[in-house]
């Protein structure tokens, strides 16, 4: 065990209430392609095209197969020791989940105390009655329609023409107020409110472990930035405290 995880494994054992923001590099090592860097998704796809309520009316068959195409590569994918590590870590510790990611791995590891920031793949909302179900599974007909009343199914995440309801942030920002440390897992820190909440537990002085193979862009602001893949980390771990 390096210096600096001997650090992160140090502060876990001594904190009684942790936040833990994660993003796609936590699900990297599954083998689900993070948005941005080498190998990113938006490399080959603008955001602006597809992840957007504006082009999902206009053309909902093609923002559909794009959640379809990567609907079947997170079905085949299993959470890592990242995931795992977390929900070994809710069995004995306070922790809050905050992900960014809408694969579900963070549940599908065991984890309950979660907050899909950006909602969730497997769940489809009806633009007409608001009804929300969940199924992991791929849909036959691409669009899909509402078996209630015929509308337009669309996938129940959050898009780039969107907010995020404040009294969701508001959740977040106090039980950062309350924890003793915070995490900040295979994000790189660059899209709003969620690259915000690791400066705003930095101003509530708590302390800040980021874990990262590249430099983001609020890098400076935290106490400790290791420089690995997360899984590797976690899988270092000694979860006997
Ligand atoms: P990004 O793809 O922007 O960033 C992933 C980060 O993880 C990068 O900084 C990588 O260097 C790092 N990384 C990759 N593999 C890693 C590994 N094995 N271990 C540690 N770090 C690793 O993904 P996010 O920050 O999650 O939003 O992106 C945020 C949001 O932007 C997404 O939720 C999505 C996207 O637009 C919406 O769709 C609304």
């Amino acid at each position: 065990m390096t210096d600096k995880i001997q650090i992160l494994q140090d502060k876990i054992i001594h904190s009684k209430s942790i936040v833990v923001l994660t993003g796609a590099g936590v699900s990297q090592e599954s083998g689900i392609s993070t948005f941005r860097g080498e190998d990113g998704l938006w490399n080959d796809f603008k955001p602006e095209e597809l992840a957007n309520y504006g082009s999902f009316i206009k053309s909902p068959k093609i923002v559909w197969d794009w959640y379809e195409w990567r609907k079947d590569i997170i079905m085949n994918a299993q959470p890592n020791a990242c995931h795992y590590g977390l929900s070994r870590i809710e069995s004995k510790k306070n922790i809050l989940i905050v992900s960014q990611n809408v694969d579900g791995l963070h549940e599908e590891a065991g984890s309950k105390n979660l907050i899909e920031l950006h909602g969730n793949i497997w769940e489809t909302i009806c633009i007409k009655c608001m009804d929300v179900q969940k199924e992991k599974s791929l849909h036959k007909d691409i669009p899909p329609d509402c078996s209630l009343c015929n509308g337009l199914l669309r996938p129940n995440v959050v898009w780039f023409d969107e907010i995020i309801p404040a009294s969701k942030i508001d959740n977040i920002s106090e039980k950062i107020n309350h924890c003793d440390l915070f995490l900040i897992l295979g994000t790189s820190g660059l899209v709003q409110p969620a690259s915000l909440f690791g400066v705003y537990a930095k101003q509530k002085n708590k302390y800040v472990i980021e874990i990262n193979l590249d430099e983001t862009p609020n890098n400076h602001f935290y106490d400790l930035h290791i420089t690995d893949k997360v899984g590797e980390v976690f899988n270092s771990l000694n979860y006997d405290f």
